[in-house]
């Protein structure tokens, strides 16, 4: 049996996995042609030919509503960017509520704050790690007014029941697809389910243009205010003869042309990316799939999953070693591990001290909210479980990495597992 490296004996890997970006000849072309036309970005805050941005971006939004068969793309230059307009286009403002998971990046929360609104966490399913449709319905209150539902690793959410309730109490859905390109629910590809559909490209993302990203949508007016608050819209309502203005603050979210020319030619090679993805992960749990005590990625017929990362739960009773110290042996091996995801949203010091705008405690204290929301530790079990004891997530499962590299991630789990009682021993 070979000594685990954590334990002194020799790492498993050497090599490193891959962590940037592969770029492709079309972008690299677009991005020269760009840089030889002079023009890096086709904005400027006025009505006219260019309030909608440049060629490349215009290029971009056509390629994205044919993939999507959305009636309408915005580009922006972030994910927080998208969800901040969609956030104002859905209406969402000073007084009202927006029901959120707690376990996914921060801004898919802080776009209710942007707006002034309430987060208010529910906690997610331990089968997908996406919010759970059966703890929606308590915490709709009168003052909800959208749910913001996020996609996370991958995998679709349960929309069904979350379309189900947003119907019943008149609720706006935006999905949060930054993690999810491609991914379906019943055939249907996420983001195009609810009112408005998020995506990002920053650098980590499935495609990237660096930072940037979009939204979707098949409402018209919702299109054009997320267009006015990515470009200065105050200056533009009038001569639009726009009547609702309520969140029009326009900021600058603008795609510069050379992010756009790097987003089109990523944007053509979403497909083949994510089949990559697919297939590296469909072999990963065909090669960890005799271990109890580990829980591998559901995989339910009628979702595709596009495995932004690949997450494991582990057992511990079963295992008989922490999940913190399986994750350290297996990062001592040379494969990249995360224990657990991101902190619950709620524990953040905004929350915790529920301080955002102003040192007194704006939105939380706005006298036109009338209701109370609770962030103490202990309000998402689940979440709190996934990711203090049972979560672990590699992002391995992506172009360019083969077969051969996965095949060194079966066998650092399974090395890790063989050494389990002397790794036991080791001191926390
Ligand atoms: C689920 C989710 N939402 C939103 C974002 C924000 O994306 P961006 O970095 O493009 O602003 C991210 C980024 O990691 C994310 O994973």
């Amino acid at each position: 049996m070979e000594r685990l490296a954590i334990l002194g004996g020799k790492k498993l890997r050497e090599k490193p996995f891959v962590t940037h970006a592969v770029i492709g000849e079309e972008e690299r072309e677009r991005v020269s042609k760009v840089l030889d036309s002079g023009m890096l970005s086709g904005f400027i805050a006025q009505a006219g030919d260019h309030f909608l941005g440049g060629e490349q971006v215009k290029e971009l939004e056509s390629l994205v509503r044919e993939y999507f068969n959305a009636k309408h793309a915005v580009s922006v230059n972030s994910a927080t960017a998208a969800l901040h307009v969609a956030a104002a286009a859905c209406g969402i403002g000073p007084g009202d509520e927006v029901i959120v998971t707690p376990y996914t990046m921060c801004a898919s929360a802080t776009a209710a704050i942007m707006m002034n609104a309430i987060p208010v966490f529910v906690d997610i399913d331990e089968k997908n790690f996406c919010i759970d449709p059966s703890k929606i319905k308590e915490a709709v209150t009168p003052r909800t007014k959208a749910i913001i539902v996020v996609h996370l690793f991958g995998l679709a959410a349960d929309m069904d029941e979350i379309t189900e309730i947003a119907k019943e109490h008149k609720l706006r859905v935006i999905e949060d697809c930054a993690q999810a390109p491609g991914a379906t629910f019943k055939d249907r590809l996420v983001g195009t389910i609810g009112d408005i559909g998020v995506f990002s490209l920053n650098q980590h993302k499935t495609i990237t243009s660096g930072e940037g990203g979009f939204v979707i949508t098949g409402d018209d007016d919702m299109a054009l205010k997320m267009q006015l608050v990515r470009n200065h819209g105050e200056v533009i309502t009038e001569k639009m003869e726009l009547e609702d203005i309520a969140g029009v603050v326009g900021f600058n979210y603008r795609m510069t042309e050379l992010e756009a020319a790097v987003a089109v030619g990523q944007f053509r090679r979403l497909d083949s990316l994510t089949e990559h993805r697919i297939g590296l992960a469909e072999y990963l749990t065909e090669g960890l799939s005799n271990i109890d005590g580990l829980t591998l990625p559901e995989m339910p017929d009628h979702k595709k999953h596009v495995y932004f990362v690949y997450p494991i739960r582990l057992d511990e009773k079963v295992i008989g070693v922490s999940r913190d110290k399986f994750v350290k042996a297996l990062v001592a091996e040379g494969i990249p591990c995360g224990a657990g995801y991101v902190r619950p949203i709620y524990l953040e010091p905004l929350y915790q001290k529920r301080i955002a705008y102003g040192k007194e405690g704006c939105p939380f204290t706005c006298p036109i909210y009338k209701g109370s929301v609770n962030y103490d530790k202990g309000i998402c079990p689940v979440t709190e479980m996934m990711h203090e004891k049972e979560l672990m997530v590699t992002g391995v499962c992506k172009y360019p990495h083969t077969r051969d590299d996965i095949d060194d991630v079966v066998k650092a789990f399974k090395k890790v597992i063989e050494n389990r009682a002397a790794l036991a021993d080791l001191k926390e």
